[in-house]
This record gives structure tokens, C-alpha cells and sequence, in this order.
């Protein structure tokens, strides 16, 4: 349901918003809903039994919103909402979920994805055949965003050209530090860290296919807005062990696991590098030197030349970022025509002022 949609005018009533899932992203999308007068927490889908039956508010940290936690599908699907914010652990294999988002989207329920779906053209014309369909039958439509991917190794790139022109190459650099992120399902389950090299390298065949499926959908998006068309992607990873056994907030790195990797996606046209994407994850920044230190790197090569670096202190917090990044575009992806409206479809997407806060 598109209740702002540009013929209809502005909404004036307040967007009801599903949160799906409540992990660190989600719980910070919750707390953002319940302050903004323009946005109504409508539903919460969750996966742990021992949040069901719990009220929304009192799951993200705050006072009961008078929204019962669920994990029965077909409850959120038949919610009169207007949008989800769709932030689950990252599936076993790309576009497991797929299914899930297709009915979501089909129930008249806009989603703002935080696990990629930025440009699902990547996947080719079936998966962008699926979901323009449930779009369709829904009058809705799907947006995919984050901070990396969905904002530093694509919106960045793509806004810094506008001051560039005979582009040659474009290059993304993110290098995080996860010894503050709080979930284990994140740190060890999905980046590996505290895994044996041997159980590391056995994960590596779905890790890799995880990775390049989001990562490809940045360069694919970063191509099309430039105006090229990618031959292929190239994948590379590295990885390092700890040296010691160290904690950090999610838990323990025994010595002699993997503590930090470096992932390279380079998008070609006749065999050269038009865009390059590098992704460092370190389980503690402050014990692997290797790979420069946490922070961002964008340039755009061409004349002139642009370059953008970040310290490690960019964004205060990156997991509040990807949320505020989730709640500032529910009115603009509510309003957008239906179908997949990846940001080269999009009005932009700006944060709101509130200046007399000030604390939160
Ligand atoms: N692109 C970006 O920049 C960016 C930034 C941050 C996060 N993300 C993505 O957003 C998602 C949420 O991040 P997060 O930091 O909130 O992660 P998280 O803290 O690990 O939370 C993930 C949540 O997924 C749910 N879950 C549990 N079992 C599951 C299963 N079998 N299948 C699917 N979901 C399950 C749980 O929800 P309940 O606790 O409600 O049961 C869990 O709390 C992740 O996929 C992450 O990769 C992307």
C-alpha cells in the first residue's frame, strides 16, 4: 500500500511500521519509530520463543508501545501496516528469504531491506521478475539500504561523481572493527571470527556466496550509474588468525582462529577494474594491524579526481546509522510508485531535525 503516493498527496496520517527481527539493527529501528510522531510501530516479528508475547517497546529498551511481539508469519502478513523494515540474521544462503519479502511485499506492505535486495537487478531478470511481481500485486515497493552495503560502497560513490567527469575507476573501502557489535550470530555465525581455520575455510564456499551476493549488488548499482554494464566480478579473500586469545563484546577469540579477513569484489569490463569494492572486518581492530585501520575510503577517478577517508570515528555508532538510514526512507519508499526502487529511483532520502533534543 502506497498511502503517499505522489497522486494520492502527501500522507497525512502516521506510517504504521513492522519491525522484522529485533537483533541490534532492529531494536534501534523500534526506539526510532516510537519517537517520530509521523511513524506507528504497527507489528514486531521475532525469532526468539522467549520474545514472543513481548510487548515491542519493552524489547528495544524503552516504555511498553502496546505492540505484542510474534513470530507467527501470517499474523504480520495479514497486519494492516504500511511498511517493514525487514533486518533478519543473514540467511544460510542468498535470497533463502526470498519467498518471505515476495509476500510481504504482495500483502501491500512496502520493505526497506537491511540484508541487500540495493540493487537486485545484479541477480538477473528471474529474481527481478519475482519480486516486481509481488510488488505489483501488492502496489507496493522494495528498497535495500545499510551503511555497507547500501550506503559507502554505492549512494557515496554515486553522489561524489556528480563532481567528476571522465570516470575511470571507482573504489570503496570499508574497514570495521567489530569488538563493540554485540552478536555472536554476526561476529562468529556470519563474519567467522573465533572459527578454526578448518571450520572457517569449510563455511567459506556459503560465506563467499553471501558476501558477493550483497557486494556484487553495489557494484552492479555503482555501474548502472554510471552508465556501464559489468562482464563479471572478480572475488577475493584473505584471512588472518589471532595471535592470542582475547574477548571481545559479542565473546571469546581463542588463539589460532580467524580474527580478521579482507574481501576484494572488482567489477570488470574487458578484463579492467571499473569498480572495486574492499570490505575489512577485524574482530578487534586493536590487535591486527594488518589492512590499515577501521574507517572508509571512496574514490572516484576521473577529472577530477575525488577522494573521501573517514577515521574510525565517521558515525558514532554504525549499527544507530543503518537504522536511521531504514527510518528516514519509510516515507520516501512508501511514496514511491510500486516495484524494486533501488536509490537510482529514488527522491533522496534525508534525516530529520530535531533541535531541541538533546540526548538519545
Ligand atoms: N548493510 C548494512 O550496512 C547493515 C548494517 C547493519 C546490519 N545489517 C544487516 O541487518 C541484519 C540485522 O543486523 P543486526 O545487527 O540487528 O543483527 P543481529 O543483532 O545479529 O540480529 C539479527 C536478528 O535476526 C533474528 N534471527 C534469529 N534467528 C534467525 C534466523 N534463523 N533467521 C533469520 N533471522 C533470525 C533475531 O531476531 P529476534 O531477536 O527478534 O528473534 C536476531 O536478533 C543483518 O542481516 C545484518 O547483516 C546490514
Amino acid at each position: 500500500m502506497n498511502p503517499a503516493a505522489p497522486e494520492s498527496g502527501p500522507s497525512t496520517r502516521a506510517l504504521r511500521v513492522v519491525q522484522w527481527a529485533t537483533g541490534a539493527l532492529g531494536r534501534s529501528v523500534i526506539r526510532g519509530v516510537l519517537d517520530r510522531p509521523d511513524l506507528e510501530l504497527a507489528g514486531v516479528r521475532v525469532y526468539d520463543p522467549a520474545k514472543v508475547g513481548v510487548d515491542g517497546g519493552t524489547l528495544a529498551g524503552r516504555d511498553p508501545a502496546g505492540v505484542t511481539a510474534t513470530d507467527d508469519v501470517t499474523r504480520i502478513l495479514e497486519l494492516d501496516a504500511d511498511c517493514v523494515v525487514y533486518a533478519p540474521g543473514p540467511f544460510a544462503m542468498p535470497f533463502d528469504d526470498l519467498d518471505t519479502v515476495c509476500a510481504l511485499l504482495a500483502s501491500g506492505k512496502n520493505v526497506i531491506a537491511t540484508t541487500g535486495y540495493v540493487y537486485p537487478h545484479s541477480h538477473g531478470p528471474r529474481l527481478v521478475n519475482q519480486l516486481e511481481d509481488a510488488c505489483k500485486r501488492g502496489g507496493t515497493s522494495l528498497h535495500g539500504l545499510g551503511v555497507n552495503p547500501g550506503f559507502m560502497s554505492d549512494v557515496m560513490p554515486l553522489t561524489l561523481s556528480r563532481l567528476a567527469r571522465q570516470i575511470t575507476h571507482v573504489y570503496a573501502r570499508e574497514c570495521s572493527d567489530f569488538s563493540g557489535h554485540p552478536s555472536w550470530r554476526m561476529v562468529h555465525d556470519m563474519a567467522g571470527f573465533g572459527k578454526s581455520e578448518e571450520a572457517y575455510l569449510a563455511s567459506m564456499g556459503v560465506a563467499r556466496a553471501a558476501m558477493r551476493s550483497i557486494f556484487c549488488e553495489s557494484l552492479h548499482l555503482v555501474a548502472a550509474g554510471l552508465g556501464l554494464t559489468l562482464d563479471e566480478i572478480d572475488t577475493d579473500v584473505v584471512y588472518r588468525l589471532a595471535g592470542e586469545d582475547f574477548d571481545v563484546a559479542a565473546g571469546r577469540i581463542p588463539r589460532g582462529t580467524v580474527a580478521a579477513a579482507r574481501w576484494t569484489f572488482s567489477g570488470l569490463i574487458d578484463q579492467r577494474p571499473v569498480v572495486t569494492v574492499e570490505a575489512v572486518h577485524k574482530s578487534d581492530a586493536a590487535r591486527i594491524s594488518d589492512w590499515g585501520r577501521p574507517g572508509y575510503s571512496v574514490r572516484v577517478h576521473g577529472r577530477p579526481s575525488i577522494t573521501l577517508t573517514t577515521g574510525e570515528d565517521w558515525v558514532s555508532n554504525g549499527i544507530s546509522a543503518a537504522a536511521a538510514h531504514a527510518l528516514n526512507a519509510i516515507p520516501v519508499v512508501c511514496a514511491a510508485p510500486a516495484g524494486i526502487r533501488t536509490f537510482l529511483d529514488l527522491p533522496p532520502i534525508l534525516g530529520r531535525a530535531s533541535p531541541r533534543v538533546t540526548t538519545g
